[in-house]
């Protein structure tokens, strides 16, 4: 199956490219931002300061260092305003933007976690409905990444990321 959900630490996968829900500064943060940086070791923040940031909606690449996945893909989810100023289309986008980066470096798994649905508040079920069919569009589109895994840090999230799934299946 191509396209999987999981409840772990995304920085414990061993898979080749992990992607880091970060900010358009790329200096780090908290939640999974601050737990890859963690993991990673100092020379990710040293990698991100060479990258002179990342807009919302696209996504940079650095490798992995500590970590057992090869590289990092940091992109920048929308922070959630209620619906109506395009963050649809930019959570779209850092989907899209990240299997892109993984197919250029011919990264074959690739792991995400549940993109602006922390600190930036994006409803889980709008968001994870936008991560599943993204994905499912760009892997059809006959990319050359052939396993995506939705890393889910809390079973509820990992509940509605398997709905969206089955949705998928039908
Ligand atoms: N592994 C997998 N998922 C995790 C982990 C982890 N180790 N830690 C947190 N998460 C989950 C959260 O529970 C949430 O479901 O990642 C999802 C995204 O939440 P945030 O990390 O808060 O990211 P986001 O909502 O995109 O906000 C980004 O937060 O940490 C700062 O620097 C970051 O400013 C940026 C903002």
């Amino acid at each position: 199956m191509p396209i999987t959900a999981i409840q772990a630490d995304i920085t414990s996968l061993n898979v080749d490219a992990i992607v880091n829900a970060a900010n358009t500064s790329l200096l780090g943060g908290g939640g999974v931002d601050g737990a890859i940086h963690r993991a990673a070791g100092p020379e990710l923040l040293a990698a991100c300061k060479q990258l002179n940031g990342c807009t919302t909606g696209d996504a940079k690449l650095t490798e992995g260092f500590k970590l057992p996945a090869s590289y990092v893909i940091h992109t920048v989810g929308p922070v959630w305003q209620g619906g109506d100023q395009g963050e649809a289309a930019l959570l779209a986008s850092c989907y899209w933007r990240s299997l892109t980066l993984a197919a250029s470096v011919s990264a074959r798994s690739v792991a995400f976690p549940s993109i602006s649905t922390g600190v930036y508040g994006y409803p889980i079920h709008q968001a994870a409905e936008i991560a599943v069919t993204t994905v499912n569009a760009t892997l059809e589109d006959d990319s050359a990444v052939e396993s995506v895994t939705f890393c889910c840090f809390s079973a509820a999230d990992l509940a509605v990321y398997q709905a969206c799934l089955n949705q998928l299946a039908r």
